[in-house]
């Protein structure tokens, strides 16, 4: 008799995971706090400032300056370092869009790099044959929160002359040697979009610890003004990116758990990379550099390599939504094969973004697995409905064959 969820059979989970975002009466205090004040503009209320102000010291870097999106913290940080037409940037293709976008609205050429099968970040060695010598900078994507070796990446950018850029939207609270990530590069990233582990809805954040590129962070994200100026005095064509004082308000209370929730969120991974070597049907992702250790987790990862045989990943992740499993294949397809490059003719020299292979980001889309973050928010026994339910479909797999 059949024993799987899929077959109308009771699943292993039963109820919901802990749902996200999650708030507190503190968000519920700060928000009537900018209310009642009637400051809900950045300049005048004082909850952006104090966010910005913790956020950058957690992670080590010496400035921060909120924005309204991470996509808006990337295209501000490239302007900074003055990445701008003629220019290539060295990015990963197994990344969100605005990684590469942002690159692009910035006048510049992203050339697409492979990734390191384990950690899903940028593989050094195919950054080093892409680079031209219009190569001007690298942006890393830490990506899913598992932090890029640090150590080797400056090395690399050092030894060719490259502006590093910090994707960092998925790593809060992370860090890399006791570090925090973010304040390695020139520059950095994160978002506040609201699948990410601290958030507003939307925002972002630009740390850098250069008082230089953080002053032409300001002007790129309020008119083109300049601090210490008038404010009738306009130096650069530029946008309005500005966070407002609601969402300021949100995430100090948010970052004030972010470590405890950054804690938890590892110690359920640890469990879940333990259970998943012991089923053995399946590749564990991310470092096992001691370095990596205090990582962020915006999503648990890990291959369906081999997988089960005769079962395809896509039945897999059916069998384990309806064990009560939130999952997803995360990216279909490499980045740059996205329709939106297809008309893109890359500068001479540089494969057309369509003849372009990436052997692991190709393979890493058919094979990897996402379990967002807020599944690593439960109790220990939420974790092993995880285990359970996955360990259920492997001795159950006859049903799906
Ligand atoms: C790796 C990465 N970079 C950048 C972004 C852009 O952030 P936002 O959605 O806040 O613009 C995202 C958002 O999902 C992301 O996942």
């Amino acid at each position: 008799m059949a024993k799987l969820a899929l077959f109308g059979n009771a699943p292993v989970r039963k109820v919901p995971f802990p749902q996200w975002p999650q708030w507190t009466e503190q968000e519920e205090r700060n928000i009537l706090d900018v209310l009642r004040s009637g400051q809900w503009f950045r300049y005048l209320g004082d909850k952006v400032k104090q966010f910005e102000e913790k956020f950058a010291a957690y992670h080590d870097a010496m400035y921060g300056l909120a924005v309204t999106s991470g996509t808006a913290a990337l295209e501000a940080s490239l302007s900074a370092l003055g990445v701008g037409p003629g220019d290539e940037v060295l990015v990963p293709s197994y990344t969100f869009v605005a990684s590469a976008t942002s690159i692009i609205t910035n006048g510049a050429t992203p050339v697409f790099v492979d990734i390191d099968l384990k950690t899903a970040n940028i593989d050094l060695a195919s950054a080093a044959v892409a680079i031209t010598e219009r190569t001007k900078a690298m942006m890393i994507v830490h990506f899913g929160g598992c932090p890029c070796d640090m150590d080797q990446v400056l090395q690399f950018a050092k030894s060719h002359n490259l502006k590093v850029i910090e994707d960092a939207a998925h790593a809060h609270g992370g860090k890399w040697d006791g570090k925090g990530l973010g304040s390695f590069g020139d520059i950095a990233g994160f978002s506040f979009q609201n699948s990410k582990n601290i958030t507003a809805g939307e925002g972002g954040i630009v740390l850098t610890s250069s008082e230089e590129l953080m002053n032409h962070v300001f002007s790129y994200h309020s008119y083109g003004q300049r601090r210490d100026y008038p404010w009738y005095s306009h130096h650069v064509v530029s946008r309005n990116l500005r966070m407002t004082e609601w969402q300021g308000a949100i995430l100090l209370a948010q970052l004030e758990r972010m470590p405890e929730q950054t804690e938890l969120r590892l110690k359920n991974a640890r469990k879940l990379d333990a259970a998943l070597r012991e089923i053995g049907v399946f590749t564990v992702m991310g470092s096992d550099d001691p370095r990596a250790a205090q990582r962020a987790y915006h999503l648990y990862q890990f291959r369906y390599a081999p997988g089960i045989a005769g079962v395809s990943r896509e039945r897999f992740l059916e069998a384990l939504r309806a064990e009560g499993i939130p999952c997803s294949a995360g990216y279909p397809v490499p980045l740059h094969k996205q329709p939106l490059f297809a008309g893109v003719k890359p500068p001479a020299g540089l494969q057309s973004y369509q003849d372009l292979e990436l052997p692991n980001t190709a393979t890493l889309c058919d094979e990897n697995i996402w379990l967002v973050q807020s599944l690593l928010l439960g109790a220990d026994a939420d974790t092993q409905d995880i285990i359970d339910a996955i360990a259920k479909i492997v001795e159950n797999a006859d049903e799906l064959r």
